[in-house]
């Protein structure tokens, strides 16, 4: 699970909705076209998610190729094989990405998208995905580059001490640039990073997920009380009423290899 407050069951849905907007399908489709698959290579998705991912690399492989899923949450699992049940060359399994139930030097291309976040030991993880890497096989890793998110605001000095909040406490988590140190540090050769800003203009199931846990974060913290957090989230539902909410990131793909 990736958020110690829901349930797997409760993550699914929330994933389902996050994952099948407009939105995340382009993004989707993006790196998906960025990492290049060939027809007939095997494909391991870590963190898969309910299979809008593993569909799209199975069409890029083909029957010949193979998908294989893995996440640490059955009910996700229960939907990606739902998703995906009429593609012969994708399957699903459980597993963590810190340990996965997979032999060395099994796929030619392993993709990690927004999920290592969610891992406390990513460099037990990235360990993982070098050993079940064959040699001169890619990875492809997602993440969001918390610096370069903004939200517009009605009291920008307000937002900038919430931001300040939320990227101090999201520090450990904020990958974008940290990859570039980290992917090397496992063994792998950096070769391209590809970017892509995201915008949204409404406050959608996706953004909602954001407040929820930027609210979280603020809660947590002592630079903001009670009155000053209600007085940041409502801003951005009357923005969001008069159709003046806005929210950009970038979004970082990496793109390594496992040498020869
Ligand atoms: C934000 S979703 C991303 C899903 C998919 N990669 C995509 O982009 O469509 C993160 C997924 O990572 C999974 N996850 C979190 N921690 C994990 C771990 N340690 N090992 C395997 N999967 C994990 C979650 O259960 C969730 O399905």
């Amino acid at each position: 699970m990736t958020n110690h407050q829901l349930s797997d069951e409760e993550e699914t849905e929330m994933l389902e909705q996050i994952l099948s907007t407009a939105t995340a399908e382009t993004f989707r489709n993006f790196v998906c076209e960025e990492i290049s698959l060939q027809a007939d290579e095997s494909v391991l998705s870590v963190g898969c998610g309910p299979g809008f991912e593993a569909a799209v690399l199975a069409q890029q492989v083909g029957e010949g190729g193979s998908v294989t899923g893995i996440d640490v949450n059955e009910d996700v699992l229960a939907a990606a094989r739902n998703r995906c049940s009429n593609l012969s060359q994708v399957s699903f399994q459980h597993g963590d990405v810190t340990e996965l139930p997979v032999t060395d030097e099994s796929y030619d291309l392993v993709i990690a998208k927004q999920v290592l976040q969610f891992v406390d030991d990513v460099d037990s993880a990235l360990e993982e995905l070098f050993r079940v890497l064959k040699p001169g096989g890619r990875i492809a890793v997602v993440e969001s580059a918390r610096e370069s998110e903004v939200m517009h605001s009605s009291d920008p000095e307000q937002m900038r001490r919430a931001n300040e909040v939320y990227r101090t406490v999201r520090g450990d988590r904020n990958f974008g640039t940290q990859l570039l140190s980290l992917l090397p540090d496992a063994g792998f050769t950096v070769e391209d990073v590809v970017s892509r800003a995201t915008v949204q203009r409404e406050i959608n199931e996706q953004v909602e997920r954001g407040i929820e846990v930027q609210r979280g974060f603020l809660e947590s913290s002592d630079a903001f009380d009670d009155s000053e957090i209600e007085a940041w989230e409502q801003d951005l539902r009357d923005l969001d009423e008069a159709n003046q909410f806005l929210f950009c990131g970038i979004t970082l793909l990496y793109i390594s290899r496992k040498p020869e």
